[in-house]
């Protein structure tokens, strides 16, 4: 394998594919996913929190995982698959999640709900998967989504309202209506 060298300043050229849409950016080496898509590609569902990692509100799914967006370069990405807020649903075909978040009053200023939502989908897949939790007790089982595991899951997308209430509740409704779906 060859190293690859990026001058800080430099640019690159990197192909995405952005809810279904490929893509190809030329970027400063630097660009954060993002930033190539709120200032690059105008996407702005995806928020800007703290920009470090810290608040989930720049979460989109990569590869169908759910990543701060923030904390990862765009040219890390290249050949990748992101899936934004916009990728989920619009105003006029909402997402079923979208539509339990409305129903059970899980945001105020909703500053953290695309973040909330990238997370709750990558969360159940994470779920259906098998993955453990920090507060799965029988980790040879595949977990339960109880609330505590929600609440443990969701914890690391912050909702400066605490709209978590509402927020548990539409995540919740939302794996019922999958499980009987299934
Ligand atoms: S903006 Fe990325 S975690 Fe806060
Ligand atoms: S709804 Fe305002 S930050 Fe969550």
């Amino acid at each position: 394998m060859t190293d690859r060298w990026i001058e800080a300043g430099a640019t690159a050229d990197v192909r995405l594919t952005i809810n279904g849409q490929a893509l190809a950016l030329n970027v400063d080496g630097r660009t954060s996913v993002l930033d190539a898509l709120r200032e690059h590609l105008g996407l702005t569902g995806t928020k800007k929190g703290c920009d470090h990692g810290q608040c989930g509100a720049c979460t989109v799914l990569i590869n169908g995982r759910r990543i701060n967006s923030c904390l990862t370069l765009a040219i890390m990405h290249s050949g990748d698959d992101i899936t934004t807020i916009e990728g989920l649903g619009l105003p006029e075909n909402l997402h079923p999640l979208q539509s339990e978040f409305i129903e059970h009053d899980g945001f105020q200023c909703g500053y953290c709900t695309s973040g909330q939502i990238c997370s709750a989908l990558g969360m159940l897949a994470e779920v259906d998967a098998g993955w453990p939790s920090h507060v799965t007790t029988a980790i040879e089982e595949n977990p339960a989504l109880t609330i505590s595991e929600i609440r443990e899951r969701m914890s690391g997308n912050l909702c400066r309202c605490a709209a978590y209430p509402g927020i548990v509740a539409a995540i919740e409704s939302y794996a019922a209506t999958l499980k009987d779906a299934a």
